[in-house]
């Protein structure tokens, strides 16, 4: 039998991840993730230096497993993808070099993937999957985006955050309230013992007419509300509920004007904060309300995974859209 399996290989940040996908079934036959956080938990941030080390350590054992859980062969990978940026240079260089290698050693094509080009179809690896076109609402630690997203590989930006992503604003504000790293988790778990609207924090640009976002004035807030006469440990719970709804509000709000822009009615919502139950029950609701529908990718494929890169890998080949490498020459784009 010809090889045909795609595999994706992520390394941009602090997971490790590696997915082999079957194109012919279009399913996914077995993906791994080692998540570094432990490691970097101890200095409330991921640390690149290591981040790198530990992805040197972790690929071939991850590629095992999955070859193993899949019932595969490294003979039957016909293409690699690997995540090529955003992310940490150093990170993205180990991924790069294992793939491109790789793929030398079995004489198959290596193809650079976008990160963000992963989380946005990672929603297709759901039983339930979205249809084309639909809206996509990207927020992860780096990024905060709606797209009209019309095909594999065609996307338009329909608006973005001019400072923080919305998961960078959680992580900011988690550490503010003195919560461990990752702090966005951290803090949507302590705002589930709080209330929101005992404190009153803004909703930046909400009327702003357009799609674009801001969430650095947000987390100064946060820190000045700390900073008040009477402020006790007590209320961070409070803090953290109205931070995360005044989040919430915001995106569920441009997310709705982007639908509406469109004149579309599926919205996809993409990313690590997309694992947000806040979130996840305020859209669900919303969209409901307006006879659309909003699809979330499985909370395992929300965070970084190279499940995703392989579909994204996959659904490029098969419409003739991959390239790979001119003569294995990779480049790495890490902004
Ligand atoms: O997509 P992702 O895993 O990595 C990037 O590509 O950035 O997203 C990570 C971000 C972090 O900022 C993390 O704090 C945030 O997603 N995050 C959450 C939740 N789970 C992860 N933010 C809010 N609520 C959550 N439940
Ligand atoms: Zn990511």
């Amino acid at each position: 039998l010809a090889p045909q399996l795609v595999l994706g290989v992520e390394t941009s940040c602090d997971e490790t991840g590696i997915g082999l996908y079957d194109p012919r079934q279009g399913r996914l036959l077995a993906h791994r993730v080692f998540s570094q956080i432990d490691m970097h938990a101890a200095y409330g941030g991921v640390v690149p230096e290591l981040a790198s080390r530990d992805h040197i350590r972790r690929l071939v054992p991850l590629l095992r497993e999955t070859l193993a859980a899949a019932d595969a062969r490294l003979q039957d990978v016909a293409v690699i993808g690997y995540t090529t940026g955003p992310g940490l240079a150093g990170a993205l260089l180990v991924g790069a070099s294992f793939a491109e290698a790789l793929a030398l050693s079995l004489g198959v094509p290596a193809i650079p993937v976008h990160h963000l080009e992963g989380h946005l179809l990672s929603p297709l690896l759901a039983s339930d999957p979205p249809e084309f076109p639909f809206v996509a609402l990207l927020v992860s630690g780096g990024h905060t985006q709606l797209m009209q997203v019309t095909g594999v590989g065609e996307y338009a930006l329909l608006g973005e955050s001019v400072d923080d992503a919305a998961g960078e604003a959680f992580d900011k504000t988690a550490k503010l309230l003195g919560l461990p790293y990752p702090g966005g988790p951290a803090l949507a778990r302590l705002a589930a013992q709080g209330q929101a609207g005992r404190f009153k924090l803004p909703r930046p640009m909400l009327h702003s007419g357009d799609l674009q976002f801001s969430f650095s004035g947000l987390k100064t807030a946060v820190l000045t509300a700390t900073q008040q006469e009477g402020y006790g440990a007590e209320q961070a719970a409070d803090l953290a509920a109205e931070f995360q709804q005044a989040v919430v509000d915001v995106l569920c709000a441009k997310a709705l004007a982007a639908l509406k822009q469109s004149g579309l009615k599926s919205l996809v919502v993409a990313g690590g904060v997309g694992a947000n139950q806040c979130l996840r029950a305020q859209l669900g609701q919303a969209l409901a309300r307006r006879g659309g529908r909003v699809y979330f990718p499985e909370l395992e494929f929300c965070s970084d995974n190279g499940a995703m890169i392989a579909l994204a890998t996959a659904m490029r080949w098969q419409r003739g859209l991959a390239s790979s490498t001119p003569g294995g020459a990779f480049a790495i784009r890490p902004r």
